[in-house]
Protein backbone atom coordinates (compact mmCIF):
# COMPACT_ATOMS: atom_id res chain seq x y z
CA UNK A 1 0.00 0.00 0.00
CA UNK A 2 1.36 3.48 -1.10
CA UNK A 3 0.82 6.70 1.69
CA UNK A 4 1.75 9.89 0.82
CA UNK A 5 2.14 11.99 3.65
CA UNK A 6 1.74 15.59 4.19
CA UNK A 7 3.69 17.61 7.08
CA UNK A 8 3.14 21.08 7.64
CA UNK A 9 2.99 21.27 11.64
CA UNK A 10 5.48 24.36 11.84
CA UNK A 11 8.26 25.60 9.59
CA UNK A 12 8.84 22.65 7.53
CA UNK A 13 6.61 21.32 4.36
CA UNK A 14 6.97 17.52 3.83
CA UNK A 15 5.59 15.34 1.41
CA UNK A 16 6.76 11.82 1.30
CA UNK A 17 5.10 8.63 -0.35
CA UNK A 18 5.68 5.32 2.11
CA UNK A 19 5.08 1.52 1.26
CA UNK A 20 3.96 -0.68 3.81
CA UNK A 21 4.30 1.84 6.19
CA UNK A 22 8.34 1.04 6.69
CA UNK A 23 9.78 1.99 3.09
CA UNK A 24 10.43 5.45 2.17
CA UNK A 25 9.79 6.08 -1.64
CA UNK A 26 10.59 9.81 -1.41
CA UNK A 27 10.70 12.31 1.09
CA UNK A 28 10.72 16.23 -0.11
CA UNK A 29 11.90 18.69 2.49
CA UNK A 30 11.21 22.49 1.96
CA UNK A 31 13.11 23.89 5.24
CA UNK A 32 11.95 27.19 6.38
CA UNK A 33 14.75 27.96 9.18
CA UNK A 34 16.77 30.12 7.47
CA UNK A 35 13.91 32.71 7.47
CA UNK A 36 12.88 32.21 10.83
CA UNK A 37 16.56 31.90 11.84
CA UNK A 38 16.56 35.81 11.79
CA UNK A 39 14.40 36.42 14.65
CA UNK A 40 14.97 33.95 16.56
CA UNK A 41 12.59 31.44 16.27
CA UNK A 42 9.47 30.34 14.32
CA UNK A 43 7.09 33.35 13.30
CA UNK A 44 3.75 31.98 12.69
CA UNK A 45 2.42 34.27 9.93
CA UNK A 46 5.41 34.05 8.00
CA UNK A 47 5.43 29.96 8.70
CA UNK A 48 1.94 29.48 7.15
CA UNK A 49 2.42 31.76 3.92
CA UNK A 50 5.75 29.41 3.58
CA UNK A 51 3.73 26.60 3.97
CA UNK A 52 1.01 27.39 1.33
CA UNK A 53 4.61 28.69 -1.12
CA UNK A 54 6.39 25.05 -0.81
CA UNK A 55 3.52 22.94 -0.64
CA UNK A 56 2.97 22.05 -4.37
CA UNK A 57 6.67 21.80 -5.20
CA UNK A 58 6.91 19.67 -2.52
CA UNK A 59 3.90 17.12 -3.30
CA UNK A 60 5.38 17.16 -7.17
CA UNK A 61 9.13 16.47 -5.98
CA UNK A 62 7.61 13.17 -3.55
CA UNK A 63 5.99 11.64 -6.59
CA UNK A 64 8.89 12.39 -9.13
CA UNK A 65 11.46 10.79 -6.76
CA UNK A 66 9.36 7.50 -5.93
CA UNK A 67 8.97 7.46 -9.70
CA UNK A 68 4.62 7.31 -9.14
CA UNK A 69 2.06 8.73 -10.94
CA UNK A 70 -0.96 10.38 -8.44
CA UNK A 71 -2.98 6.78 -9.63
CA UNK A 72 -0.43 5.01 -7.72
CA UNK A 73 -1.16 6.11 -4.26
CA UNK A 74 -3.64 4.60 -2.28
CA UNK A 75 -4.35 6.95 1.07
CA UNK A 76 -3.44 10.34 1.24
CA UNK A 77 -2.05 11.50 5.25
CA UNK A 78 -1.50 14.74 6.45
CA UNK A 79 -0.61 15.64 10.53
CA UNK A 80 -3.54 17.83 11.74
CA UNK A 81 -2.11 18.82 15.10
CA UNK A 82 -0.18 19.42 17.74
CA UNK A 83 1.29 22.47 16.16
CA UNK A 84 0.48 25.46 14.42
CA UNK A 85 -2.77 26.50 13.35
CA UNK A 86 -2.41 28.19 10.25
CA UNK A 87 0.77 26.04 8.88
CA UNK A 88 -0.88 23.17 9.52
CA UNK A 89 -4.51 24.17 7.62
CA UNK A 90 -2.23 24.30 4.43
CA UNK A 91 -1.11 20.58 4.56
CA UNK A 92 -4.68 19.54 5.92
CA UNK A 93 -6.45 20.98 3.54
CA UNK A 94 -3.94 19.93 0.33
CA UNK A 95 -4.48 15.73 1.41
CA UNK A 96 -8.53 16.32 1.87
CA UNK A 97 -8.09 18.01 -1.39
CA UNK A 98 -6.48 15.48 -2.75
CA UNK A 99 -7.99 12.39 -1.30
CA UNK A 100 -11.69 14.06 -2.69
CA UNK A 101 -10.23 14.24 -5.91
CA UNK A 102 -8.63 10.81 -6.07
CA UNK A 103 -11.63 9.32 -4.28
CA UNK A 104 -8.53 7.19 -1.81
CA UNK A 105 -9.18 7.34 2.10
CA UNK A 106 -7.84 10.17 4.10
CA UNK A 107 -6.49 10.16 7.37
CA UNK A 108 -5.67 13.23 10.15
CA UNK A 109 -2.36 11.82 12.01
CA UNK A 110 -0.49 13.36 15.47
CA UNK A 111 2.69 14.60 14.36
CA UNK A 112 3.52 13.02 18.19
CA UNK A 113 2.65 9.68 16.91
CA UNK A 114 3.85 10.11 13.88
CA UNK A 115 7.49 10.76 15.18
CA UNK A 116 7.38 7.60 16.82
CA UNK A 117 6.70 5.84 13.95
CA UNK A 118 9.54 6.94 12.65
CA UNK A 119 11.09 4.24 14.24
CA UNK A 120 9.28 1.70 11.78
CA UNK A 121 10.80 3.50 8.75
CA UNK A 122 13.56 1.84 6.11
CA UNK A 123 15.07 3.20 3.00
CA UNK A 124 14.53 1.23 -0.02
CA UNK A 125 18.31 -0.02 -1.10
CA UNK A 126 17.65 2.67 -4.43
CA UNK A 127 16.83 5.51 -2.43
CA UNK A 128 20.22 6.73 -0.38
CA UNK A 129 21.76 5.29 2.48
CA UNK A 130 20.31 5.87 5.47
CA UNK A 131 18.83 3.54 7.33
CA UNK A 132 17.20 2.43 10.93
CA UNK A 133 20.18 0.01 11.82
CA UNK A 134 17.97 -3.20 12.21
CA UNK A 135 15.41 -3.94 9.79
CA UNK A 136 12.33 -5.98 12.06
CA UNK A 137 10.17 -3.76 13.35
CA UNK A 138 10.24 -2.72 16.81
CA UNK A 139 8.74 -5.71 19.29
CA UNK A 140 6.20 -4.38 21.66
CA UNK A 141 6.37 -3.38 24.76
CA UNK A 142 8.94 -0.69 24.23
CA UNK A 143 9.50 2.14 26.28
CA UNK A 144 9.73 5.59 23.97
CA UNK A 145 11.29 8.91 25.39
CA UNK A 146 9.54 11.33 23.01
CA UNK A 147 11.20 15.05 22.85
CA UNK A 148 10.71 17.74 20.33
CA UNK A 149 10.43 21.41 20.31
CA UNK A 150 6.98 21.53 22.44
CA UNK A 151 7.00 17.78 23.89
CA UNK A 152 9.04 15.62 26.60
CA UNK A 153 7.07 13.00 27.36
CA UNK A 154 8.60 9.18 28.45
CA UNK A 155 5.82 6.51 27.87
CA UNK A 156 5.61 2.52 27.51
CA UNK A 157 4.15 1.90 24.13
CA UNK A 158 2.01 -1.09 24.88
CA UNK A 159 0.79 -2.17 21.25
CA UNK A 160 0.10 0.51 18.28
CA UNK A 161 -1.82 2.96 19.57
CA UNK A 162 -1.39 1.91 23.36
CA UNK A 163 0.73 4.92 24.72
CA UNK A 164 1.01 4.92 28.75
CA UNK A 165 2.55 7.66 30.40
CA UNK A 166 5.24 7.65 33.03
CA UNK A 167 6.55 11.26 33.20
CA UNK A 168 6.74 14.04 31.54
CA UNK A 169 8.29 17.87 31.71
CA UNK A 170 7.25 20.52 34.48
CA UNK A 171 8.09 23.72 32.61
CA UNK A 172 10.11 23.69 28.88
CA UNK A 173 10.04 20.77 26.60
CA UNK A 174 13.53 19.80 25.88
CA UNK A 175 14.39 21.21 22.47
CA UNK A 176 12.57 24.20 24.13
CA UNK A 177 15.10 24.48 26.38
CA UNK A 178 17.97 24.05 23.97
CA UNK A 179 16.51 26.43 21.58
CA UNK A 180 16.01 29.06 24.56
CA UNK A 181 19.51 28.48 26.04
CA UNK A 182 21.16 28.98 22.57
CA UNK A 183 19.62 32.09 22.51
CA UNK A 184 21.32 33.39 25.59
CA UNK A 185 24.21 31.80 23.80
CA UNK A 186 23.85 33.79 20.56
CA UNK A 187 23.67 31.04 18.74
CA UNK A 188 21.85 30.33 15.55
CA UNK A 189 18.49 28.80 15.28
CA UNK A 190 17.63 26.15 15.93
CA UNK A 191 19.25 26.00 18.77
CA UNK A 192 19.69 21.70 19.56
CA UNK A 193 22.16 21.51 16.32
CA UNK A 194 24.08 25.06 17.30
CA UNK A 195 24.37 23.96 20.65
CA UNK A 196 25.78 20.48 19.76
CA UNK A 197 28.42 22.02 17.00
CA UNK A 198 29.60 24.46 19.70
CA UNK A 199 29.84 21.65 22.63
CA UNK A 200 32.45 19.81 20.36
CA UNK A 201 34.53 22.63 20.64
CA UNK A 202 34.05 21.95 24.39
CA UNK A 203 37.06 21.00 26.62
CA UNK A 204 35.62 18.11 28.61
CA UNK A 205 37.47 18.69 32.09
CA UNK A 206 37.16 22.13 32.04
CA UNK A 207 32.76 21.89 31.01
CA UNK A 208 32.32 19.07 33.74
CA UNK A 209 33.36 21.54 35.81
CA UNK A 210 30.68 23.69 35.35
CA UNK A 211 27.74 22.73 38.17
CA UNK A 212 24.21 22.79 36.65
CA UNK A 213 21.84 22.27 39.85
CA UNK A 214 19.31 19.19 39.01
CA UNK A 215 15.86 19.62 39.86
CA UNK A 216 14.73 17.11 42.12
CA UNK A 217 10.77 16.37 41.23
CA UNK A 218 8.00 14.15 43.27
CA UNK A 219 7.52 11.58 39.76
CA UNK A 220 10.95 10.53 39.17
CA UNK A 221 9.65 9.79 35.45
CA UNK A 222 8.75 13.78 35.28
CA UNK A 223 11.79 16.30 33.73
CA UNK A 224 12.76 19.79 34.09
CA UNK A 225 14.53 22.08 32.41
CA UNK A 226 13.82 25.31 33.52
CA UNK A 227 15.94 25.65 36.08
CA UNK A 228 19.02 24.46 33.96
CA UNK A 229 17.82 27.66 31.42
CA UNK A 230 17.45 29.80 34.15
CA UNK A 231 20.94 28.85 35.39
CA UNK A 232 22.82 29.47 32.08
CA UNK A 233 21.13 32.45 31.88
CA UNK A 234 22.50 33.88 34.94
CA UNK A 235 25.24 32.72 33.92
CA UNK A 236 25.47 34.30 31.00
CA UNK A 237 24.26 37.58 33.36
CA UNK A 238 27.01 37.42 35.50
CA UNK A 239 29.44 37.23 32.55
CA UNK A 240 28.53 40.48 31.21
CA UNK A 241 28.68 42.24 34.25
CA UNK A 242 31.62 41.90 34.78
CA UNK A 243 32.61 42.68 31.12
CA UNK A 244 33.73 39.37 30.85
CA UNK A 245 33.09 36.75 27.10
CA UNK A 246 31.28 33.66 28.20
CA UNK A 247 32.83 30.53 27.49
CA UNK A 248 29.96 29.50 25.20
CA UNK A 249 31.48 26.14 24.14
CA UNK A 250 31.75 24.74 27.54
CA UNK A 251 28.93 26.34 28.49
CA UNK A 252 26.69 24.66 25.97
CA UNK A 253 28.46 21.16 26.31
CA UNK A 254 27.34 21.62 30.03
CA UNK A 255 24.08 22.27 29.51
CA UNK A 256 24.25 19.74 27.07
CA UNK A 257 25.41 17.11 29.29
CA UNK A 258 22.64 17.85 31.93
CA UNK A 259 19.95 17.55 29.70
CA UNK A 260 21.36 14.64 28.60
CA UNK A 261 21.76 13.57 31.90
CA UNK A 262 18.14 13.86 33.06
CA UNK A 263 17.20 12.63 29.85
CA UNK A 264 19.57 8.89 30.52
CA UNK A 265 18.46 8.58 33.95
CA UNK A 266 14.68 8.42 33.85
CA UNK A 267 14.96 6.43 30.71
CA UNK A 268 16.99 3.98 31.37
CA UNK A 269 14.85 3.40 34.59
CA UNK A 270 11.85 2.72 33.22
CA UNK A 271 13.72 0.35 30.84
CA UNK A 272 14.70 -1.39 34.13
CA UNK A 273 11.73 -1.22 36.21
CA UNK A 274 8.85 -2.29 33.86
CA UNK A 275 11.23 -5.00 31.80
CA UNK A 276 11.38 -3.52 28.60
CA UNK A 277 14.53 -4.76 26.17
CA UNK A 278 13.99 -1.90 23.26
CA UNK A 279 14.16 2.04 23.88
CA UNK A 280 13.05 4.25 21.33
CA UNK A 281 14.11 7.43 20.59
CA UNK A 282 11.60 10.03 18.79
CA UNK A 283 11.20 13.51 18.06
CA UNK A 284 13.19 16.12 16.96
CA UNK A 285 15.91 15.89 19.82
CA UNK A 286 16.60 12.36 19.34
CA UNK A 287 19.16 13.53 16.66
CA UNK A 288 21.22 14.61 19.62
CA UNK A 289 24.51 12.94 19.03
CA UNK A 290 25.14 12.94 22.91
CA UNK A 291 21.79 11.78 23.66
CA UNK A 292 21.97 8.45 21.30
CA UNK A 293 25.69 7.27 22.24
CA UNK A 294 24.78 7.89 26.42
CA UNK A 295 21.45 6.47 26.30
CA UNK A 296 22.95 3.30 24.18
CA UNK A 297 25.70 2.93 26.65
CA UNK A 298 23.78 2.91 29.39
CA UNK A 299 20.74 0.47 28.09
CA UNK A 300 23.37 -1.71 26.59
CA UNK A 301 24.38 -1.92 30.84
CA UNK A 302 21.26 -3.43 31.50
CA UNK A 303 21.10 -5.72 28.48
CA UNK A 304 18.42 -3.42 26.83
CA UNK A 305 18.94 -2.08 22.95
CA UNK A 306 18.77 1.59 21.89
CA UNK A 307 16.60 2.38 17.77
CA UNK A 308 16.68 5.69 16.79
CA UNK A 309 16.05 7.14 13.51
CA UNK A 310 18.19 8.68 11.13
CA UNK A 311 18.56 12.32 11.82
CA UNK A 312 16.34 13.64 8.91
CA UNK A 313 13.63 11.19 10.33
CA UNK A 314 14.10 12.76 13.82
CA UNK A 315 13.44 16.56 12.76
CA UNK A 316 9.83 16.78 11.05
CA UNK A 317 9.40 15.48 8.18
CA UNK A 318 6.33 13.62 6.00
CA UNK A 319 7.32 10.05 6.07
CA UNK A 320 6.84 9.58 9.30
CA UNK A 321 2.87 11.27 9.13
CA UNK A 322 2.73 8.47 5.94
CA UNK A 323 4.27 5.54 7.92
CA UNK A 324 1.81 5.99 10.87
CA UNK A 325 -0.97 6.28 9.01
CA UNK A 326 -0.32 2.87 7.09
CA UNK A 327 -0.87 1.25 10.75
CA UNK A 328 -3.77 2.75 11.21
CA UNK A 329 -5.27 2.59 7.58
CA UNK A 330 -4.50 -1.15 8.32
CA UNK A 331 -6.63 -1.15 11.42
CA UNK A 332 -9.46 -0.10 9.08
CA UNK A 333 -9.46 3.88 10.33
CA UNK A 334 -9.76 6.58 8.07
CA UNK A 335 -10.65 9.87 9.22
CA UNK A 336 -13.89 12.20 7.34
CA UNK A 337 -13.09 15.25 5.36
CA UNK A 338 -14.52 17.50 7.65
CA UNK A 339 -11.80 17.16 10.09
CA UNK A 340 -10.36 20.18 11.46
CA UNK A 341 -6.84 20.89 12.63
CA UNK A 342 -6.41 20.40 16.36
CA UNK A 343 -3.21 22.70 17.48
CA UNK A 344 -3.50 21.26 21.08
CA UNK A 345 -3.77 17.52 20.05
CA UNK A 346 -1.80 15.41 22.99
CA UNK A 347 -1.12 11.67 22.19
CA UNK A 348 -4.24 9.36 23.15
CA UNK A 349 -2.83 8.48 26.35
CA UNK A 350 -3.56 5.80 28.46
CA UNK A 351 -2.71 5.99 32.74
CA UNK A 352 -1.66 2.66 33.81
CA UNK A 353 -4.75 2.62 36.21
CA UNK A 354 -7.25 3.29 33.18
CA UNK A 355 -5.98 0.57 31.19
CA UNK A 356 -6.25 -2.10 34.06
CA UNK A 357 -10.02 -1.22 34.53
O1 LIG B 1 10.37 17.31 16.27
P1 LIG B 1 10.84 18.63 15.85
O2 LIG B 1 11.54 18.77 14.51
O3 LIG B 1 9.67 19.66 15.87
C1 LIG B 1 8.66 19.61 16.82
O4 LIG B 1 7.74 18.78 16.63
O5 LIG B 1 8.79 20.34 17.81
O6 LIG B 1 11.80 19.13 17.00
C2 LIG B 1 12.44 20.37 16.91
C3 LIG B 1 13.31 20.52 18.13
C4 LIG B 1 13.92 21.90 18.23
O7 LIG B 1 13.71 22.38 19.54
C5 LIG B 1 15.39 21.66 17.93
O8 LIG B 1 16.26 22.57 18.58
C6 LIG B 1 15.57 20.25 18.46
O9 LIG B 1 14.40 19.59 18.09
N1 LIG B 1 16.74 19.59 17.86
C7 LIG B 1 17.79 19.17 18.57
C8 LIG B 1 18.74 18.68 17.64
N2 LIG B 1 18.19 18.80 16.39
C9 LIG B 1 16.97 19.36 16.55
N3 LIG B 1 18.04 19.20 19.90
C10 LIG B 1 19.22 18.73 20.31
N4 LIG B 1 20.19 18.26 19.49
C11 LIG B 1 19.99 18.22 18.14
N5 LIG B 1 20.94 17.76 17.34
ZN1 LIG C 1 7.85 17.39 15.42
Amino acid sequence: MLVLGIESSCDETGASIVRDGRYVLSNALASQADLHARYGGVVPEVAARQQLAAIAPALETALQKAGCRWEDIDAVAASYGPGLAGPLLIGLTAAKTIAFASRNPFLGINHLEAHIYANWLLTTPENGQSTNKEDAAPQFPLVCLLVSGAHSELMIVRDHGIYELLGQTRDDAAGEAFDKVARILGLRYPGGPSIQNAAKQANTAVAAKIRIPRAKLRNPYDFSFSGIKSHVNRMAQAAQDEGQVLDTANVAAAFQDSVVDSLVTRTVAAAREFHVSTVLLAGGVAANIALRQKLAAELQKIGATLRFPPVEWCTDNAAMIAGAAYFHLHRGETSPLTLDVAPQLALPLYSPASSAE
